[in-house]
């Protein structure tokens, strides 16, 4: 059986009914988890269970071209690489959350896992039109899942109607939970991060509130986050409502992160950063974060956008995940970003390796690729990915400070940057997404591309590489154990 063949037999089989599967994979990724058909939007529920990683997420599966009612999709993993396709996790099926099972995260204590969400009810004719709750839910088998008797566990009545996407985790003997809202001060909507405790993971208090924004941040925090790393705190989240200002805030809602101090005797947080960009890239919002086994801080974030017209929503699905990648903490509060090492797995052949010029051009099989160059930090470089529709261009200006990223058109993305000795790269390349990793991860880029026929690499202008690699990457999604 041909390998695309054998892909479209496995999503189809393992999705729960055959309406609506994925019709062409022209755009599907190869390695990255995506949706087995239908729609993909927010990660959810990300932990660690019996030794394996379990990743759920905002899902829709009756179609690929909206985000329908959300439900909970589900996946696993022994290595991040390897996805293996679960039966839907959590419908909107109770009262409080008939509008949409909603955001929410996962903790796993003496072998249950635990699940907090955002139960979404719609109201038409009322004003305020929705409502949202807290909700817990339990699976001992890490599969079927069980919605807690006594939901909702947070009504929040005074902090309606948006209250949502409760990230959950364990410090000393209490359960902590972070809230996105939005409150309204002098008439104006403004977004915030509440702190809630328990000690019994069904009764919460509210106590404190982490941050809010002053009119520059938005109207809304969606997806907070919030932990401990390299012995500061940050917050995490993704605002809705910033305005852009130059090559800043340039999607539609933007996902970053502010980086402070804060004890657990009085709950406060002061910020000693900025809030920052985690991406510059178009299509990166939503993230999830955990403590791994290993001791790292694991990201996922969604790897779209709200309110943009992806061509893959006509071949049964939409949305993808990012390469899960590890975080860390520079000295001045900025967050480091690098592809999770288990990344070797989803490694194939080399394609070339190299010193190589302007003019290299190399083309990929199957759509996927890994490439990996180091230039010269004193001369521009730039680098095309290219199909019969489209040309991607990364650039590194050498004079501006800058690195770039334009798939054409009015939409380039930039931010500065200036590599300490050389200039290093690294490209994630998916049928239809590109990941990039500047230097040690300082920066990346993440977005979707929609290329038809096959892709090149190529090296332009003066660029010089000291070193290119290009791998393939293999498909790891919903494939039996021996492919
Ligand atoms: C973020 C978000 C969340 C919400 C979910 C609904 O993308 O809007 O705030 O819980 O998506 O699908």
């Amino acid at each position: 059986m041909n390998t695309v063949f054998k892909l479209l037999v496995i999503a189809i089989s393992c999705s729960s009914s055959s309406l609506g599967a994925i019709e062409n994979d022209r755009y599907y990724p190869r390695y990255h988890l995506a949706p087995p058909k239908g729609w993909m939007n927010d990660p959810n529920g990300f932990c660690i269970f019996k030794n394996e990683y379990h990743l759920f997420y905002q899902y829709n599966p009756d179609s690929g071209k909206d985000p329908g009612i959300a439900h909970w999709g589900h996946a696993k993993s022994s290595d991040l690489f390897h996805w293996v396709d679960l039966p839907i996790a959590m419908y909107p099926d109770k009262t409080y959350d008939a509008d949409g099972v909603f955001s929410g995260s996962a903790v796993v204590d003496s072998g249950t896992m635990y699940l907090f969400y955002t139960g979404n009810v719609n109201m038409p004719n009322e004003k305020p039109d929705h409502k949202q709750v807290q909700a817990l839910a339990t699976s001992t088998d890490g599969i079927t899942v069980t919605k807690y008797v006594s939901n909702p566990i947070i009504t929040g009545a005074d902090k309606q109607p948006d209250l949502r996407d409760p990230k959950v985790w364990k410090h000393g003997n209490y359960w902590y939970m972070v809230l996105g809202n939005s409150f309204v001060k002098d008439g104006v909507s403004l977004g915030r991060a509440l702190l809630y405790r328990s000690s019994n993971r069904v009764d919460w208090k509210e106590v404190s509130v982490l941050h809010e924004s002053d009119g520059s941040l938005g109207f809304m925090y969606e997806c907070p986050d919030f932990f401990e790393l390299d012995g500061r705190f940050v917050l995490l989240f993704s605002p809705q409502g910033i305005e852009p200002q130059g090559d800043r805030f340039k999607n539609l809602y933007q996902t970053g992160y502010i980086v402070g101090h804060f004890n657990y005797n009085d709950n406060l947080f002061t910020p000693e950063s900025e809030f920052r960009e985690l991406d510059f890239g178009h299509d990166f919002y939503a993230t999830q974060t955990i403590l791994d086994n290993l001791g790292r801080r694991l990201l996922v974030a969604w790897l779209d956008m709200w309110k943009t017209d992806y061509p893959e929503q006509s071949d049964g699905f939409t949305g993808q995940m990012t390469i899960v990648r590890t975080l860390s903490l520079t000295n001045d509060n900025k967050l480091i970003q690098k592809p999770v090492t288990e990344i070797a797995k989803a490694r194939g052949k080399a394609l070339y390796m190299g010193n190589a010029w302007s003019g290299k051009k190399v083309t990929l099989s199957d759509k996927a690729g890994e490439v990996f160059i180091i230039a010269p930090r004193n001369k521009n470089m730039i680098l095309t990915i290219e199909s019969d529709n489209i040309v991607v261009t990364v650039k590194y200006d050498y004079t501006e400070g800058t690195v770039s990223l334009n798939r054409g058109g009015n939409d380039l993305r930039r931010t500065l940057y200036r590599p300490q000795s050389k200039l290093k790269l690294k490209a994630f390349i998916d049928a239809s997404s590109i990941e990039l990793f500047f230097g040690e991860g300082e920066v990346t880029f993440s977005s979707r591309f929609f290329p038809t026929g096959a892709i090149t690499v190529n090296l332009k202008d003066d660029s010089v590489a000291e070193i290119l690699s290009v791998h393939e990457m293999k498909r790891t999604l919903y494939l039996s154990k021996d492919n």
